[in-house]
């Protein structure tokens, strides 16, 4: 029955292709209490498109593969914050101070970039140099990728940042109320659109840290298990794979060793 309050004609059927196919695009694995979020996130593409109902987006979606990409975008959640979660960054410091190689990192569901560009400024401040460490920062949204790659942030999230002056330009005239990263911190960082799901993981080289934080959570247990052992094939032994943190990995002793809050050694 359709709801006299939503604009879209929208059925519990609907609702389930739409959680069918955001699970073989994504393994985004979607509950039942997430229909009214799924509308919501939609409705902006049927009105972009003067469709009425999420029937006849769904059929034009099946029909043309470059709608997949919004598809997605619209369905992803993006929440991230700079230094979330502030003791990974501090073992990140550790880990390069105790003199290991930290030449290569990768943040691997890197949303709006406030993560990379987090594991950036860490690896600036410890080896006091913009040079010494490169940063993969990848993600399945291809519009949070671009945000990234943008390095433009709100003021109020960069003011709190105690390293603000070293990392980050303010802006001017029609930039005020906007920061900016600065150039050599962005030159540290390739951005990448990579589907963690994807069999081959398109990364060549063998990474010493590798972050992926608040994504695995979205997935169900035998696609988080395939998706670590991918993720983990990219990271030398004795690297450091970085979780988020409801992410437990205690049952990974096989090749995983826990070595401090949902931090992780490669054995
Ligand atoms: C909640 S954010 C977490 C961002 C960041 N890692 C953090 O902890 O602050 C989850 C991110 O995972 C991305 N994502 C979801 N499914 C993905 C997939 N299959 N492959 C790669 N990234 C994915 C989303 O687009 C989103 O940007």
């Amino acid at each position: 029955m359709s709801d006299p309050l939503r604009d879209f004609d929208y059925t519990p059927a609907d609702f389930n292709v739409v959680r069918e196919l955001i699970r073989q695009a994504a393994g985004i694995k979607l509950a039942d209490s997430k229909d009214s979020l799924v509308y919501s996130r939609l409705a902006p593409r049927l009105r972009s498109f003067g469709f009425k109902s999420v029937k006849e987006y769904l059929a034009f979606l099946m029909e043309n593969e470059e709608e997949t990409q919004h598809f997605i975008n619209s369905l992803t959640t993006n929440l991230t914050s700079f230094y979330r979660e502030p003791h990974h960054f501090e073992i990140l410091t550790e880990f390069v101070k105790s003199g290991e190689k930290v030449q290569r990192v990768w943040c691997s569901a890197s949303s709006t970039g406030e993560e990379p560009y987090s594991i950036a400024m860490t690896l600036v401040k410890a080896f006091e140099s913009f040079d010494a460490c490169k940063i993969i920062a990848s993600d399945i949204d291809s519009n949070v990728l671009a945000k990234a790659q943008n390095g433009i942030y709100a003021l109020q999230q960069v003011d709190v940042l105690a390293d603000k002056k070293r990392f980050f330009r303010k802006g001017t005239g029609p930039n005020t109320g906007f920061a900016k990263v600065i150039p050599e911190l962005k030159k540290m960082i390739e951005f990448k659109r990579i589907n963690l799901m994807d069999e081959m993981l398109p990364i060549n080289d063998l990474q010493d840290v590798v972050f992926c934080r608040n994504v695995m959570i979205y997935f169900d247990r035998e696609t988080q298990l395939e998706i670590l052992r991918k993720l983990v094939e990219k990271l030398r032994p004795g690297g450091l794979y970085v979780a988020g943190h409801s992410e437990h990995f205690s049952g990974m002793s096989e090749y995983l060793q826990p070595i401090g809050k949902t931090v992780y050694m490669k054995k």
